[in-house]
């Protein structure tokens, strides 16, 4: 059978540091609060890199490890909320950094589910034949469209990128997955609102307000809570798997206690669960494939193991895919 395999796993984040004391005094919070609520002690941001420079140094990564050449990339697929332009799209502005010239790219956005999305329509490519490899990248660089008066919000996130070279296979790779969106909760969890402003109907200048992130925490919480814990269990009754079966599940890095219910009401052990938002916040699209790139760069997985990678986030989305490594 033919499967779509990860062959090379890479991640980017810019070097500076914020510490939630480093937070502390900026809005009215503390290591304390964070810790407890989030599990997140710090995270990279920006000092001025575009989320292009993050991706491009993801993609320039894959190359050189899955020692693959530009000019053999069929496919490049990026997913974003915090591109640096409408047009052109991320992946186009990588296919040129690294020389991809006979690749097709284009940008997808799911939010933090981004990367599962991603990687499922590049599945889909190179299951069905027409292209046999493609690069597939989760990355953002927040920081820029985070309110950073809100400490609701600016405290939980974070910039970063991470990817996948996948390669047709005959021997391993994503066996299964659910995604899904709701629509219908699609205001639980918002940025990037630009209004529709033009000579004929002016409006204020300046950032509008919804630019921002907005999010009700509570409702996200029980949405992913609710969805990821449905979307695991169809993934695992597919294959037949207990948690016995699993080496590692990879979830979206967004709060340590959504992690703890999933483990609990799942029954799975917590320390199946990697995480590694401790040292990176949320970074939405960017987090599962940095979790999984510090599980492979560790050691800590080998070939023939089965992961569960989970995500879900803003639209509202979610998406689950189980591999064997
Ligand atoms: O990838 C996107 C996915 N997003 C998520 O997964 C977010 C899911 N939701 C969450 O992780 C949690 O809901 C949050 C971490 C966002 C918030 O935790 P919470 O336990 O739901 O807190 P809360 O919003 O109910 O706020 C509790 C209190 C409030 O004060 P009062 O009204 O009880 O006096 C907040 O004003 O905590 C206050 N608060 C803070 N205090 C100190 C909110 N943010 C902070 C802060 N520092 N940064």
């Amino acid at each position: 059978m033919i499967r779509t395999r990860l062959i090379a796993t890479a991640a980017s984040a810019p070097d500076q540091v914020i510490t939630n004391d480093d937070l502390s005094k900026i809005v009215d919070t503390s290591d304390e609060w964070i810790t407890q609520r989030t599990g997140i002690r710090e995270r990279h941001i920006s000092s001025g890199e575009n989320t292009s420079v993050l991706v491009t140094d993801v993609a320039s990564q894959l190359l050189h490890r899955a020692s693959v050449s530009p000019e053999n990339i069929d496919l490049i697929i990026v997913a974003s909320v915090t591109p640096d332009y409408g047009t052109p799209s991320l992946a186009c502005m990588v296919q040129k950094e690294i020389g991809a010239a006979n690749a097709v790219a284009f940008d997808i956005v799911a939010a933090c589910s981004g990367f599962m999305f991603a990687l499922s329509i590049a599945d889909k490519y190179i299951k069905s034949g027409v292209y046999k490899n493609a690069i597939v990248i989760g990355g953002e660089t927040l920081s820029k469209i985070i309110d950073w008066k809100d400490r609701s919000t600016c405290v939980l996130f974070g910039d970063g990128a991470g990817g996948a070279y996948v390669e047709r296979s005959e021997e391993a790779g994503i066996i299964c997955e659910d995604i899904g969106s709701c629509g219908e909760q699609y205001d639980i969890l918002t940025e990037g609102y630009v209004p529709c402003s033009n000579v004929f109907n002016e409006v204020p200048s300046g950032i509008h307000p919804e630019w921002y992130v907005h999010m009700d925490g509570r409702e996200v919480f029980k949405f992913a809570t609710k969805n990821v814990i449905k979307s695991m269990q169809k993934v695992m009754a597919e294959e037949g798997l207990t948690e016995a079966d699993i080496k590692y599940i990879v979830p979206h890095q967004a709060n340590v206690r959504i992690v703890e219910v999933i483990s609990r009401k799942l029954n799975i052990p917590y320390g199946k669960f990697y995480m590694n938002m401790e040292q990176y916040g949320n970074t939405s699209s960017a987090s599962i494939p940095i979790a999984l790139n510090e599980l492979n760069e560790k050691g800590l997985i080998a070939r023939g193991d089965k992961i569960i990678m989970s995500g879900f986030g803003g639209g509202m989305t979610w998406g689950t895919m189980l591999i064997v490594w």
